[in-house]
């Protein structure tokens, strides 16, 4: 049969194809724009230092680790007046959270060394976009243990992050 006549006697079928062809274009850009914030994401977790304490051994290796080894928590401590705080798992972290989650929780206070401030003044896209690049990794890895209160005794191994020979008039907290 000839197509065209095929086409001009049913327009319901016209609008259809025409709705799917749409929509594939649609899903295009839509997949595009993730992969550009993926990739946003990575440049952001490799800058921004996320990886020098999320992630084992990064700042040993210089960098060289596989992305499949990225941001699972370290279990080596950071102890200090505030008690023993562990870089989490950002893998499981994300894993059950959506972007509005993300904004919202990526933006309160957290323990020390954690520089909560840089992901508070970072735009929405950057903050989504480190969410979309850890979510393409996919969950992997281990729970990091919960913060321990200062008196708290400790079973992992941690760091003394506490500064010494200040000067008396250094601010200190
Ligand atoms: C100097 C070390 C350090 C750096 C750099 C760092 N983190 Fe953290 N991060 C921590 C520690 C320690 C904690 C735990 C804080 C707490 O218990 O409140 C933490 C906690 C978090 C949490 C909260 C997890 C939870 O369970 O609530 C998020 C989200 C997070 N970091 C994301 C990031 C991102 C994104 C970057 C990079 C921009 C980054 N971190 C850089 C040490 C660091």
């Amino acid at each position: 049969m000839n197509v065209m006549i095929f086409l001009i006697k049913r327009p319901s079928f016209c609008a259809a194809l025409l709705g799917l062809l749409l929509s594939t274009s649609t899903l295009a850009g839509a997949m595009e724009a993730d992969e550009a914030s993926i990739k946003r994401g990575e440049y952001l977790a490799r800058v921004a230092g996320c990886n020098d304490c999320h992630t084992a051994a990064y700042p040993e290796e210089a960098g060289n680790i596989p992305k499949s080894q990225w941001l699972m928590g370290v279990i080596i401590g950071f102890q200090g007046p505030w008690g023993t705080s562990y870089p989490a798992n950002l893998r499981l972290y994300v894993a059950n959270m959506d972007e509005q989650q993300w904004l919202a929780r990526a933006r309160l206070p957290m323990l020390p060394p954690m520089p909560w401030f840089a992901l508070r003044d970072m735009t929405d896209e950057d903050l989504l976009a480190i969410y979309h690049f850890v979510r393409s990794l996919g969950p992997a890895g281990e729970p990091m243990p919960a913060a321990g209160a200062p008196d708290q005794p400790v079973s992992t191994p941690y760091y003394e992050f506490v500064p010494k020979n200040l000067p008396s008039h250094a601010v200190t907290h």
